[in-house]
């Protein structure tokens, strides 16, 4: 008894929603395979990819993994294999395909117990293991699919929010390593109440666009006062990604959750592939490592 997975990376925040948007970015994913043992518990058999922990107890699946097994009491156990593509530290959701991952195929082989709001929850155990907060945006959008809000934390609430049919996502992975704690640890503990209304109104607006096919109104809503402006310094040549992507038609360019990746949002697939063209322009003229993937939202 064995499955084989696909978990898709994610973009987390999408500009006005820190903390609270996530979506799935169906062009790259973790692949992974969980084999039933004989012997009870969770062992890690391999990981490709990236240069992650054998220790079940810390490697982000099999945390999520033991807390389902320690739930249901099933009498088998589970072996993993774990081939990342995403890569730690992108901005892509590494932690949070794996965590996902592991939450939707254990779901499968204990016979689909768990609603995908618990699977959530048990994915951001992964996500407490591999950063320290139980974040929910990457995990949710990877389980859920498509683009999600996190409308609450306690209880959680995930909404899951329409998707107009032309919409498409490009990203740019840099490939420097940023921690999601150093990428917290630059915002400021505060933030005006002038800073907070333009955050709220830009959310609804972004809702607002989705939930009626107004491209115009998404793209004027993707705007982030709150995290952008400090972590922008972290990421290499931000400004001309930026301002680059919007000249080649992008509704909106941003970081991906918390960097060094960039997302754009376009309305259709030749525009989304002229962002990826003039974001790999840039890049090009460095020494910076990098790869691309364009994308449906869906
Ligand atoms: N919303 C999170 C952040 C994403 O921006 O820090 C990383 O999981």
């Amino acid at each position: 008894d064995s499955i084989k997975i696909f978990a898709p990376a994610t973009v987390a925040n999408v500009s006005c929603g820190f903390d609270a948007l996530g979506l799935a970015i169906n062009a790259v994913g973790d692949e992974m395979i969980f084999t039933k043992t004989e012997t009870k518990g969770v062992s890690i058999s391999k990981i490709e990819g990236a240069e992650l922990t054998f220790d079940s107890h810390k490697n982000a699946a099999s945390v999520v993994a033991w807390a389902m097994l320690d739930k249901i009491k099933p009498d088998f156990g589970v072996t993993i294999a774990l081939y990342k593509k995403v890569k730690p530290g992108s901005g892509l959701g590494s932690s949070a395909s794996s965590s996902a991952g592991a939450a939707f195929a254990m779901n499968k082989l204990l016979g689909n117990p768990f609603s995908n709001l618990e699977l959530t929850e048990f994915a951001r155990l992964g996500e407490k293991a591999a950063c320290g907060s139980p974040i929910a945006d990457n995990v949710a959008a990877a389980i859920y699919g498509g683009f999600i809000l996190v409308k609450s934390y306690d209880p959680l609430e995930i909404v899951k929010l329409p998707v107009p049919e032309e919409l498409w996502v490009t990203v740019i992975h840099p490939q420097i390593e940023i921690k999601t704690e150093d990428a917290r640890n630059v915002l400021q503990p505060t933030v005006t109440v002038a800073n907070a209304v333009k955050q709220s109104a830009n959310l609804a607006g972004l809702i607002s666009g989705l939930y009626t096919d107004n491209y115009k109104l998404i793209s004027r809503s993707l705007e982030d006062v709150i995290a952008e402006p400090y972590r922008k310094k972290l990421i290499p040549h931000f400004d001309d990604i930026k301002n680059d992507g919007l000249k080649a038609g992008a509704l909106g360019v941003g970081i991906s959750g918390s960097g060094p990746t960039l997302f754009a949002l376009s309305k259709g697939e030749k525009i989304a592939k002229n962002v990826a063209e003039s974001m790999r322009t840039i890049y090009s003229k460095t020494t910076i490592d990098f790869n691309i993937y364009v994308s449906k939202v869906n």
